[in-house]
């Protein structure tokens, strides 16, 4: 496929995934296999020189991952992609390249709190240190940079407040600080927004989300945008000079703009091992086939339950983007035009017992801690993801005792109003 011509929807359903040449079936087979076999000595050395492109063993390449790596970079609008085992685990593999003990990186406050914790408590345990920064005034990136700065690392839409980064911004502050800005658009989706447009280098996923669609697979992904320059600021010895992990190579000036996702693959996976099962790749090419069509729904459903719930007595604020008095309305209008996501909070009156009385009382939400589902679900994080925090440090986080977060599903409109009207006349009766 020559995909520049094609519209979205349509390399949804066909990007990365022609017909099988060796059978013709047209779904895409899964390749359950761990190792391929070589067609002779010299074709094996070659593969393992990257002299040739091919698979090798499953934790660096396989037929089926290979598909949705194709897949999700031509949806992003990227050069390659490198799939993970989960969200999490592709963010320690987009940073790996980039990264050594003493290297920084400047992340937003407002990222997933799952994130927050990986940056806070786990990354120093690799020597790299996240300085975190609020990220509604771009400057702050800018006065956190210091030489040791290596990237910075943004959400295009915030889990869960509904927080719009602007990205245009922050990328014009990465380029002249000469690192790359990594852009985590999982609850956006590149249907909603596409970071690489606005000067993104690197897009981070959680595909366990709205891409896979249906809460069946955990998985993450990597897209390269190829076009950042690794040699320009000598920051990126990994990239741009001998790598001792793969011989001395040097990845940028073999592979070009290309070297990153290479590296990905044949260093990252290699020595990391988090690899994403094929079957989960497989759920997961299914699943983007429909994610326009999805994402279509979940926004617009979004969008009636945020003005049901701002109208509504026993409701005390309402914060989604796609209401014209939130914050982020206007930077919603600029880098999410189709619809401002599908997941986001409220409070209700009556704090921590009301809201645990709504999780108790729904019927068609099921109360569960993941999001981007075709089915709604609902979360009290106060008692459940953000518990162990202090009450102070909860509503830091925006999860304070009033807050619910509902991930918004493509169920009827009406039933999931309905069902959130009787679940709220219950906690409040
Ligand atoms: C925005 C965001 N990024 C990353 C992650 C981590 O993804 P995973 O759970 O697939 O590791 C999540 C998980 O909720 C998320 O919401």
């Amino acid at each position: 496929m020559t995909d520049k011509t094609y519209g979205f929807e349509t390399l949804s359903v066909h990007a990365g995934a022609a017909p099988d040449p060796a059978t013709g079936a047209r779904a895409l087979p899964i390749y359950q296999t761990t190792a391929y076999v070589f067609e002779d000595a010299d074709q094996a050395a070659a593969l393992f020189n990257l002299q040739t492109v091919g698979f090798i063993y499953s934790r660096l390449t396989n037929p089926t991952n290979a598909a949705l790596e194709a897949r999700l970079a031509t949806l992003e609008g990227g050069r390659g992609c490198t799939v993970a085992s989960s969200g999490h685990a592709a963010q320690v593999l987009a940073l790996f390249p980039l990264m050594a003990p003493g290297a920084e990186i400047v992340a937003s406050s407002r990222l997933y709190g799952g994130s927050l914790q990986q940056m806070r408590n786990t990354y120093p345990k690799f020597g790299w240190t996240a300085k975190i920064v609020d990220a509604d005034d771009p400057e702050n990136f800018k006065r956190a940079v210091t030489p040791n700065t290596k990237a910075f690392f943004i959400e295009s839409l915030a889990n869960p407040g509904g927080v719009i980064s602007d990205i245009e911004a922050i990328a014009r502050i990465a380029e002249a600080a000469g690192v790359p800005l990594l852009v985590d658009n999982t609850l956006a989706t590149p249907w909603l927004c596409k970071p690489i447009e606005y000067g993104a280098t690197l897009i981070v996923h959680s595909t366990t989300k709205f891409l896979s669609g249906t809460g069946t697979s955990m998985g993450g992904a990597v897209v390269d945008s190829g076009q950042f320059d690794w040699a320009k600021s000598g920051k990126f010895p990994s990239l741009a000079g001998p790598e001792p992990a793969y011989h001395g190579l040097n990845f940028f000036e073999s592979f070009g703009d290309m070297a990153y996702t290479f590296h990905s693959h044949a260093v990252g996976l290699r020595d990391l091992g988090p690899s994403q099962a094929p079957f989960n790749a497989w759920l997961t090419m299914l699943g983007i086939e429909t994610l326009g069509l999805r994402m279509e729904r979940h926004c617009a459903n979004a969008q009636k339950v945020a003005e049901y719930l701002a109208r509504h007595p026993a409701v005390a604020w309402v914060n989604y983007a796609g209401l014209p008095d939130n914050k982020y309305h206007q930077l919603a209008r600029k880098y999410l035009p189709k619809g401002a996501g599908s997941i986001f909070t409220f409070g209700v009156k009556g704090g921590y017992d009301v809201g645990i009385k709504v999780v108790d009382s729904v019927e068609l939400f099921s109360h569960l801690a993941n999001i981007g589902d075709a089915k709604s679900l609902i979360i009290h994080p106060a008692s459940t993801t953000h518990r162990q925090l202090s009450d102070e440090q909860r509503v830091a986080a925006g999860a304070g005792p009033d807050v619910l977060r509902l991930s918004i599903g493509i169920e009827t409109v009406d039933d999931i109003i309905a069902d959130l009207e009787q679940a709220l006349k219950k906690a409040t009766s």
